[in-house]
């Protein structure tokens, strides 16, 4: 069954100990939490101190997605804030294994994500740090872009590249009831969604309808 990972970036930024209550009794798997610093990405959203203040309402895992540069430099701050899993892009990392291997010691599952037009090959060198891939299906900076079926390939190409290894795949941007089919059909683990899961505030037919349940 496929996990489903609502991201907070789409929610009531005046309730979200709200939200995050509503999302765990609506049947979320995880809580995606989009931190953008505004030079990674052009969107500056929200830092540690906030995701620590939410981390007492919910016992769902907290899927922290660090869209900042030198992102190295940041991780203890996730870790302490209640994070679960910390995910840092390839593209923000000067040695790829040594932050994975940072978020490890830390606690936390070691994920890495890919901008669409990132090749996958360049995991191969992290291969054995790496216990989740995020994989973008839009330029990462905003919810609510139009899906990029894409980059779904590179999912068949890093099962074969980590044949063997525990890894779970995780796609993130455009995900609505239709888009959620390719992704699953394409081998994902965990989807990520915003305003699909949002829109209309009907968070467990939002869910289930992510997942492919009938209403
Ligand atoms: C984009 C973020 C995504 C985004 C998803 O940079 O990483 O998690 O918030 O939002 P939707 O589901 O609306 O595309
Ligand atoms: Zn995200």
């Amino acid at each position: 069954m496929v996990k489903i990972s609502p991201s907070l970036l789409a929610a009531d930024f005046g309730n979200l100990r709200a939200a995050v209550q509503d999302l765990q009794a609506a049947g979320a798997d995880w809580l995606h939490w989009d931190v953008m610093d505004g030079c990674f990405v052009p969107n500056l959203t929200f830092g540690a101190p906030l995701i620590k203040k939410l981390r007492p309402n919910s016992t769902l895992p907290f899927d922290v997605h660090l869209m900042i540069k030198n992102p190295a430099s940041k991780l203890q701050w996730f870790a302490d804030a209640g994070a679960d899993i910390i995910t840092v892009h390839a593209e923000a990392c000067d040695d790829l294994p040594a932050v994975l291997a940072q978020i490890r010691k830390l606690g936390c599952k070691a994920g890495v994500s890919l901008k669409p037009a990132t090749p996958p090959e360049i995991l191969a060198q992290a291969a054995d740090w790496v216990d989740l891939v995020l994989i973008m299906t839009v330029e990462p900076g905003f919810g609510g872009q139009a899906f990029m079926p894409a980059p779904l390939d590179k999912i068949g190409v890093l099962r074969r590249l980590f044949s063997g290894r525990k890894v779970e795949f995780e796609v993130d941007g455009g995900i609505n009831p239709q888009t959620a089919k390719q992704a699953i059909a394409s081998g994902a683990d965990v989807l990520v969604a915003g305003t699909a899961v949002f829109q209309n505030g009907a968070y467990e037919a939002n869910i289930r309808a992510l997942r492919g349940e009938g209403k």
